[in-house]
């Protein structure tokens, strides 16, 4: 995810800012800018690639001199990876300069009103409509230009801000995109990060919601968005370094199973626009989604997952016929496409070998491809047809766990899209489910918050040696994914069943002992998989049930449960999977494993 890093003080800034920014590193960024008070105007300096790159471009910072300036890494969302999208963005005159972390929703809409009013833009990010909204507001106030573009920007951000004409302040805002402000001993800081300026200073500011920070070499004052001054305490950071980029977290997996919901939250609020769905990017028209005949979801691994759930959105939904293939197996087996065929490839790092041999494969028959990815500008982003982001931000775990939630809500978005165009759903179902949708990230954030439950149950566990989890139709997707990733972390063995074909196989395998985890979300499958449950449990098996809200029932049928919020039964797989991914993280903590990085496994698996 982005980086943000500011310092006003003693010292030459541009220097401590790549120092800070590499500290942030780790997180994933595919180019790096500087901005620097130079004692009459602010000098810019910004490239794609590396922080190496930035350091050499300006002789580790000392072509920049100065002693205040912004420091930014980006990942890139809007805009691919190049250096004139690079932060920091200017005004017209150079005057102001932002750098941003975050997804501002409207900025297409304000980019247009501004571009009415002569403003020019050079990227195509949406951090520059930032730029030249400040410009437009700035009356020789900095903290009133903020506040008026506080009120018309909607998304999530962080920015740190310079004005030409206050060289002695920086400012910074944020509104769901993390910020802090750091007192040092010969000068002050913003960061996105706590990493970022750990070197310097302990002693950090929390930057609230909506709050504006101004920050001079030997003061920090906090203001509310009607510019009203507020008191804040600072806080003490007694994390290393190690811990403080993990945010506290012990690995990244549980980092990144907790940035959950706003992942969740930033796949899906861009795309819903007055109780709609507006999928710009998507680039077919409402007689294109007609002609759909058929779609393939081709990925590997967990996103192979994600689609395993979507053919059943997609068919139930928008009565389309799906087909999901491993990429690995697609690649090979020369299917046979018909008119009207739309081929989905979904994929996190979108560099995946089989994942991208596969698009080319499509793409070399003439058919239609569409890539739901998560890095910007990656082979398959860049090959597909048209591209779906998921705003997942970097992913450092091996085990998906965010990417692969933002990649089911990407197809949610797609199936319910087609299913409205198509005429397949009324409109009080469509708002219903929109509804549903938008409860999503709050819901997650409920269940993560039973995580001790689920270490406590997952310590008796870490001797075991197999389990299974078995479920119907979207439960039998689910199982797939909280079965791989309890394999690929913890090292137990462990199988997803379709639990209709338990009695052609695996039922020969439970002993006394043996934990299935049964999961039970869809309604009219309850009866079927609860008798599966029993066939189990008659056999010694241990089973714990995931299941919804009210479904008192399954404790018959089960040993533990763990009950879900309530939802659309097409979206259960974004809850279900919760406790699923926390009980595999507990299982490989317990037994001592190194979590984030599994034995033999890759994040990105570029070679056949
Ligand atoms: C690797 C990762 C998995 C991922 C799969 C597909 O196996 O460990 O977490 O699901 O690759 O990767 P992609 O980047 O294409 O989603």
């Amino acid at each position: 995810m982005c980086g943000i890093v500011g310092y006003i003080g003693e010292q030459q800034a541009a220097p401590i800012l790549l120092d800070g920014l590499s500290k942030l590193e780790y997180r994933g960024y595919d180019s790096a800018g500087m901005a620097v008070y130079n004692g009459k105007e602010i000098d810019m300096v910004k490239s794609m690639g590396k922080l190496k790159v930035l350091e050499e471009m300006t002789h580790g910072g000392s072509t920049l001199p100065g002693f205040s300036g912004i420091g930014h890494t980006r990942w890139a969302t809007h805009g691919s990876p190049t250096d004139v999208n690079a932060h920091p963005h200017y005004n017209k005159d150079s005057s102001i300069v932002v750098v941003h972390n975050g997804i501002i929703e409207n900025y297409m809409k304000l980019r247009r009103k501004l571009e009415g009013k002569g403003y020019q833009f050079v990227s195509e990010t949406d951090t520059e409509v930032l730029a030249h909204l400040l410009d437009y507001y700035y009356k020789g106030d900095p903290l009133d230009a903020i506040s008026k573009v506080m009120y018309w920007v909607e998304g999530s951000y962080a920015l740190g801000i310079l004005f030409q004409d206050f060289p002695g302040e920086i400012y910074a805002v944020r509104k769901d995109s993390p910020l802090i402000a750091g007192q040092g001993k010969d000068g002050n800081f913003i960061a996105s990060d706590v990493p970022a300026i750990l070197k310097y200073t302990r002693d950090v500011y929390f930057i609230e919601n909506q709050e504006i920070v101004k920050v001079t070499k030997d003061s920090l004052n906090f203001y509310n968005i009607d510019k009203e001054e507020v008191q804040k305490e600072s806080s003490r950071i007694e994390w290393d370094i190690s811990a403080a980029e993990k945010e506290g977290y012990e690995y990244f997996m549980l980092k990144e199973i907790y940035e959950q919901p706003k992942a969740v939250m930033d796949t899906l609020h861009p795309r819903l626009k007055d109780q709609d769905i507006v999928i710009e990017e998507l680039g077919m028209t409402d007689e294109e989604i007609l002609a759909v005949s058929k779609i393939y979801i081709v990925a590997c691994g967990s996103a192979y997952h994600t689609g395993v759930t979507a053919k059943y959105v997609f068919e139930g939904l928008a009565r389309i016929p799906v087909e999901v293939d491993l990429a690995s197996e697609f690649r090979y087996r020369r299917p046979i496409f018909q008119p009207g065929t739309l081929v989905i490839i979904v994929s996190q790092s979108g560099e995946t070998a089989d994942s991208l041999a596969a698009l080319r494969e499509a793409k070399s028959c003439g058919v239609r491809t569409l890539g739901i990815v998560n890095v910007v500008g990656s082979s398959i982003a860049r090959e597909a047809d048209n591209v779906l982001y998921t705003w997942a931000g970097p992913e450092i775990a091996v085990a998906t766990t965010k990417a692969y939630s933002t990649q089911l809500i990407a197809q949610y978005l797609l199936a319910l899209k087609f299913a409205k165009v198509r005429n397949e759903i009324d409109d009080s179902q469509f708002q219903s489910m929109l509804y549903d949708l938008e409860k999503l990230p709050d819901q997650i954030e409920f269940l993560l918050g039973n995580k001790e439950k689920i270490q406590h149950f997952a310590n008796r566990y870490l001797a075991t040696e197999h389990v299974f989890f078995i479920g119907r139709g979207i439960d039998y997707a689910i199982s797939l994914e909280g079965s791989l990733k309890l394999k690929e972390i913890s090292y137990i063995h462990s199988e997803a069943y379709a639990a209709g074909e338990l009695k052609h196989g695996t039922i020969s395998l439970i002993e006394q002992d043996t934990l299935v985890v049964a999961l039970v979300t869809q309604k009219e499958l309850y009866k079927k998989t609860l008798s599966n449950m029993q066939e189990v449990r008659t056999r010694g098996a241990f089973v714990m049930a995931v299941t919804n809200a009210g479904n008192k029932e399954v404790e018959k049928s089960a040993d533990y449960v763990i009950y879900l919020p309530e939802t659309n039964p097409y979206f259960t797989n974004s809850l279900a999977v919760i406790p699923l991914q926390l009980f595999s993280y507990y299982v490989s903590l317990g037994k001592g494993l190194d979590v984030d990085k599994p034995r033999n496994l890759a994040k990105s698996v570029t070679v056949e």
